[in-house]
C-alpha cells in the first residue's frame, strides 16, 4: 500500500474496529492524560487524536481540546461518538483534519499530547523535526508537551524479524454482529532506519458465516531514549520527566516499558 504522507498509511477500515480492540480498550493511559490536562488547566491539543479514545474523556473532565488527525475515517468515528455526548462536552471539542508535520491553528496550548505513539508513524528525521517544530509553535511558553513512545525492547527487536502471526487476544463483536480477531506480525525490518513494517491482521466472521482477512500494514519507527532526548533538545524542548509507564513510574523501573516524555519549551 503506498504511503500517503511520509510513513503514514490511512487507517481506513481500522477506524470502525479501533474502539473494540481489547488491547486498545484496556490501555491504562487515559487517566494519565486526563491528569495532565488537569495540571495544565488550559486548552489541550491532541495530535493524532484518532477516534477520541483519550480526547473525549478530557472533554468530559471539563477541558477545552482540539483534536488533529490525518485520517478522515478515524475522525468520522470520533465525530459520531462526540454526537452522543452532552452538548457542553461537544462544545469543548474542535476536530481538525491535518498532518502533524505541518499545520497552523494560529494559537497556543497549555498542553500538547500525542497519545499511543502517533509520532512513530513518522519514518524520517526530517519529518520528526518538522513535527516537533510545528508542535513547539503551538505550545504556550509555560506549556507542556507529552510525547508518548514505546521503549524498543532489544530482545524483541532481534526476535521480531519473523513472518508468523502472533496474538492471543479474544475476539470482539461489532454492533452488527461481526466477530473479529486481531493478530499481528512484523512483515519486515529495516535495521538501518529503525523501522518495523508492521501488519495488524483482522479476521472477520460475518453473521452469515462469510469470512474476511483484512490487513492494516504500516511502518513504525522506533526511537531510543537518548535519541528522543537529543531530538527534543534540537527542537527547543527541555525534558522535565521521563516515565516508563502511565502511572508515572520513572524510566528504568521496568523493561522495556514506555518512553513517555514530558517536556517544556526551552528558554529563548
Ligand atoms: C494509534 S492511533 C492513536 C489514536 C489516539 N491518540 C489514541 O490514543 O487512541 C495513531 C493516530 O495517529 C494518526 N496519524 C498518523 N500519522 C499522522 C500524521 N502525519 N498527522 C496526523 N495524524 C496522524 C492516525 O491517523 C491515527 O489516528
Amino acid at each position: 500500500m503506498p504511503d500517503q504522507a511520509g510513513g503514514y498509511t490511512e487507517y481506513g477500515f481500522v477506524a470502525e474496529f479501533y474502539d473494540y480492540v481489547p488491547g486498545y480498550r484496556e490501555r491504562r493511559d487515559v487517566e494519565f492524560f486526563v491528569a495532565m490536562a488537569r495540571e495544565a488547566g488550559g486548552p489541550v491539543l491532541e495530535v493524532g487524536c484518532g477516534t477520541g479514545r483519550v480526547l473525549i474523556p478530557i472533554a468530559r473532565a471539563g477541558f477545552e481540546i482540539v483534536g488533529l488527525d490525518l485520517s478522515p475515517s478515524m475522525l468520522a468515528v470520533c465525530r459520531a461518538k462526540l454526537a452522543q455526548e452532552p452538548s457542553e462536552v461537544q462544545a469543548r471539542v474542535q476536530l481538525m483534519e491535518g498532518d502533524m508535520r505541518d499545520f497552523d491553528l494560529g494559537r497556543e496550548f497549555a498542553l500538547v499530547t500525542l497519545p499511543f505513539r502517533p509520532f512513530q508513524h513518522l519514518t524520517t528525521v526530517e519529518d520528526q523535526l518538522a513535527c516537533l517544530a510545528t508542535l513547539r509553535r503551538h505550545l504556550a511558553p509555560a506549556g507542556r508537551l507529552v510525547l508518548d513512545l514505546f521503549n524498543p525492547s532489544l530482545p524483541h527487536l532481534v526476535l521480531s524479524e519473523r513472518l508468523e502471526e502472533i496474538g492471543s487476544e479474544p475476539a470482539f463483536i461489532l454492533p452488527d454482529g461481526r466477530q473479529v480477531v486481531q493478530r499481528a506480525r512484523v512483515a519486515g525490518h529495516d535495521y538501518f532506519n529503525q523501522i518495523q513494517y508492521t501488519e495488524l491482521i483482522y479476521y472477520v466472521t460475518h453473521p452469515d458465516g462469510r469470512t474476511e482477512r483484512l490487513v492494516h500494514a504500516f511502518p513504525m519507527r522506533y526511537l531510543f531514549r537518548f535519541e528522543a532526548e537529543h531530538l527534543l533538545a534540537r527542537c527547543g524542548f527541555t525534558v522535565e520527566a521521563l516515565y516508563a509507564d502511565y502511572d508515572r513510574s520513572p524510566y528504568g523501573s521496568k523493561y522495556p516499558g514506555e518512553l513517555v516524555f514530558v517536556a517544556r519549551r526551552s528558554a529563548g
